[in-house]
């Protein structure tokens, strides 16, 4: 099995929380072999899993610009050996980082880093889950080509569904990067997803869970512990839990 996840939706609407909240779950079993990665500039996956960053993708290719010694390394070695040596281990899971881009200039480079790293790496995994920056971009830039699971994360509100409406607008336009199963995962879920299911029937979605608030995560947030330490009886887990099964992945 080989499974490449993307996580999207808009800005705030619990990406990373998902993410981390799924690899919590799934790093639990022994016998699949997991990567995470932080496709979001902003980098915030690593606290949310309480793992220490060492190298993002952005400063592999930092280095490859600037210093001749390590760019000579990396041509000795190759990069996709680069990459993996830039993964962090976590327990019972691996996790890349994209990090930021210094200075002025376009994100495309790191992008086309990060693609690679995602058709690469992903082979060497069973389970690889994607935590991506908000809105349609990435999907648009075809970083999360040839994933086999979107996911799309919204509140029960107004703008959470027009959000998931422009990620799939892309999609429908986009034939190569239409991934096999796709669907709504409701955050914040409060009883009431009218408006959500209005787009769901509308896209002929599923829907893969819903998520109630969660006061253990606000007061680890409150606190700065990572997501990842929540405890399984927590409902947001037991959301997540159930979103797995749906899945079919545990
Ligand atoms: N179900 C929930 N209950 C309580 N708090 C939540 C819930 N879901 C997410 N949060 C909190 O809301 C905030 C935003 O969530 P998160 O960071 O996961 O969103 P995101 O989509 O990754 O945001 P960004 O677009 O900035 O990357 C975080 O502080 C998170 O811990
Ligand atoms: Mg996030």
């Amino acid at each position: 099995m080989s499974k490449k996840i993307a996580i999207t939706g808009k800005g705030g609407s619990g990406k990373t929380m998902l993410t981390t909240v799924m690899t919590k779950l799934l790093a639990n079993k022994k016998d699949i072999k997991l990567l995470a990665i932080d496709a979001d500039s902003a980098v915030n996956l690593p606290y949310a899993l309480g793992i220490e960053t060492k190298r993002t993708v952005a400063e592999i290719r930092q280095q490859i610009i600037e210093d001749p010694e390590a760019r000579a390394e990396i041509k000795d070695k190759n990069i996709r050996i680069v990459m993996e040596e830039s993964l962090e281990t976590g327990n019972g899971f691996h996790l890349l980082v994209m990090g930021r881009p210094e200075g002025p200039g376009c994100y495309c480079s790191v992008n086309d880093l990060l693609r690679y790293g995602i058709e690469n790496l992903s082979q060497q995994f069973d389970i690889t889950l994607i935590d991506c920056e908000a809105g349609p971009e990435q999907v648009n830039r075809r970083v999360v080509k040839g994933i086999d699971v979107l996911l799309i994360v919204t509140e029960p509100t107004t703008r959470g569904a027009r959000v998931a409406d422009s990620i799939l607008g892309v999609i429908q336009r986009d034939e190569s990067i239409r991934p096999a199963e796709m669907g709504l995962v409701i955050n914040r879920f409060k009883g009431d997803d009218k408006l959500i299911m209005e787009s769901a029937d509308k896209w002929r979605l599923d829907i893969f869970g819903r998520i109630p608030e969660d006061q253990n995560i606000t007061d680890y947030d409150a606190s700065g512990r990572p997501i990842f330490d929540l405890p399984d009886i927590a409902p947001s887990v037991v959301a997540v839990a159930e979103t797995l099964t749906k899945l079919g992945l545990y």
